[in-house]
């Protein structure tokens, strides 16, 4: 009997495997991580034939982990960082230029004449999303504009356009497809009917012809035809953050989890509702399975959290490790009266200022590395605050049934004690997290195990969920206010910096 699923998860910094069983333990897994490609300022890639290298390498590694062969395995899903945008040839497969990752900001300018006199909220009502350099309808339109000869071939129909879960499953089984979850950040795909949206393609100067077959997230596409899987259905394809949310098992209208990866990304789920949020958030499909109405969600996306950290460690030679910030925040008490706002890719939710560009403030020749590492930290959770505030004001105007009781976490850094109790403390809620922190991985595992009835129904998948830890908020309301206040204050020092 087959006895687990393998998920795929290509994510920002690395591309990992993890075989997951009925119980939703942990079976094997692998993972290797790629190269950041800088080539200039506000400029990030990442090599598309390294994400499918690696692909091909952490499945195979992952069975060899697991003591499995491809007979064990019941499905495979994909997750995957979500809006990084590849163009490839058709016929050979070469991608015509890199992967441009969801942070890259070059589109800032294009994204501003696409706006017009309407402003960035022109195709919201449609996308639920603002014009934005984060998503990956301008990154397609600028390798249109921009490497040579591309506007013809793909006018030719010789091009495929796919975010990376169509890259992926493109090299996995030869299917130009993709799910709701990712089409709905492209701004290309209109929320309700689910389909593109031939307008807005048009008003982009997209042909049709180089976009992928949008299907559910939870569907047999096809029989991966390469490597030591071969002959494994792929049955799941979502997004990493809607993965986090599936893995989360926040399956009811009202339930909430915030990821902390690279970034942070906190998704409510709102049901069969379209809920437009007023306050700086997304509307993004959360999951379709099969043929079932779609589910969406209400998104605050922060470009960057766990980045910092990294940036840390590689840019400033601060630390050795990500993992030496934690006892370097612990060397001191408090921030100093430090602020670190790292508005690296301009600021996404809820200010959306891709103007902004970050800032240390309120520096003392009394700050120390300690206390920088505590300001880093704590930019999570003062930026998740005001995702959460956003949610809230939208709950309210909007009279949505939402009342944050608790905050179920997942990701690298919820390792981190220190972050974990400050989260708590500025947001004044018990943050919890659950045994398996995989949930990204279990998410797109649990897509596909459900398409092919490796797990019977959603029930099961609720019951998998079980609490690790909870961190109960101690800070006394008038520091936790001030602190925030504090915060405020060194965001407005970002605003009107671009470079682009
Ligand atoms: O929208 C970007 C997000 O999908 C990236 O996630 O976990 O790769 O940082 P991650």
């Amino acid at each position: 009997m087959q006895r687990c699923v393998a998920a795929l998860d290509q994510g920002t910094t690395s591309t990992r495997c993890i075989l997951f069983d009925r119980s939703g333990r942990i079976a094997g897994s692998a993972q290797r991580e790629h190269e950041q490609l800088f080539p200039r300022r506000g400029r990030v890639e990442h090599d598309p034939r390294t994400l499918w290298r690696n692909t091909e390498y952490v499945l195979g590694a992952a069975l060899d982990d697991a003591g499995c062969t491809a007979a064990d395995v019941a499905a495979v899903g994909i997750t995957n960082q979500r809006e990084t945008t590849v163009v490839w040839d058709r016929a050979t497969g070469e991608p015509v230029y890199n992967a441009i990752v969801w942070q890259d900001t070059r589109t800032a300018a294009l994204c501003d004449e696409l706006a017009g006199s309407a402003g960035p909220d022109r195709f919201a009502d449609r996308t639920g999303l603002p014009l934005s350099t984060y998503f990956a309808g301008p990154k397609l339109r600028w390798i249109l504009d921009n490497v040579p000869g591309v506007r013809q071939r793909a006018e030719d129909g010789e091009l495929c356009f796919g975010t990376i879960d169509s890259w992926v499953l493109w090299n996995l089984t030869g299917q130009h497809l993709t799910d709701v979850t990712n089409a709905s950040r492209t701004m290309l795909m209109n929320l309700r009917t689910l389909q593109w949206d031939s307008e807005i393609c048009a008003e982009f100067g997209v042909p049709e012809s180089l976009l992928p077959a949008i299907r559910s997230s939870s569907e047999v596409y096809a029989e991966i035809n390469t490597g030591p899987l071969q002959g494994v259905p792929v049955a799941g394809i979502l997004g990493d953050q809607q993965a986090a949310t599936f893995g989360q098992a926040c399956l009811i209208p009202g339930e909430a989890k915030n990821t902390y990866g690279t970034g942070n990304f906190m998704l409510l789920n709102t049901g069969t509702t379209v809920v437009t949020s007023r306050h700086g958030l997304l509307t993004t499909v959360c999951y379709r399975l099969g043929d079932q109405e779609p589910v969406y969600a209400l998104e605050g996306s922060i470009a960057v959290t766990g980045s910092l950290v990294q940036w840390l460690r590689d840019n400033l030679g601060v630390i050795g490790s990500a993992d030496e910030i934690e006892p370097l925040a612990r060397s001191v008490d408090d921030n100093g009266g430090a602020y670190f706002v790292p508005a690296f890719s301009g600021l996404f939710a809820p200010r959306w200022r891709p103007d902004a560009r970050g800032v240390i403030a309120g520096l003392t020749r009394f700050v120390t590395k300690g206390h920088l590492a505590r300001a880093v930290l704590e930019a999570t959770a003062f930026q998740t605050r005001e995702v959460i505030e956003a949610m809230r004001a939208d709950a309210e105007t909007q009279r949505l049934d939402l009342e944050l009781t608790t905050l179920k976490v997942d990701g690298g850094m919820v390792r981190n004690d220190l972050l974990m109790q400050f989260q708590a403390d500025i947001l004044d809620v018990p943050v919890v997290r659950p045994v398996i922190t995989e949930t990204t991985a279990l998410g797109a595992a649990y897509a596909a195990g459900l398409a092919v009835g490796f797990w019977a129904g959603t029930d099961e998948l609720r019951a998998n969920w079980a609490e690790d830890k909870t961190w109960q908020p101690s800070m006394a309301a008038d520091e936790r206010e001030r602190l925030y206040a504090e915060w405020n204050k060194a965001v407005e020092r970002t605003y009107d910096w671009a470079d682009d």
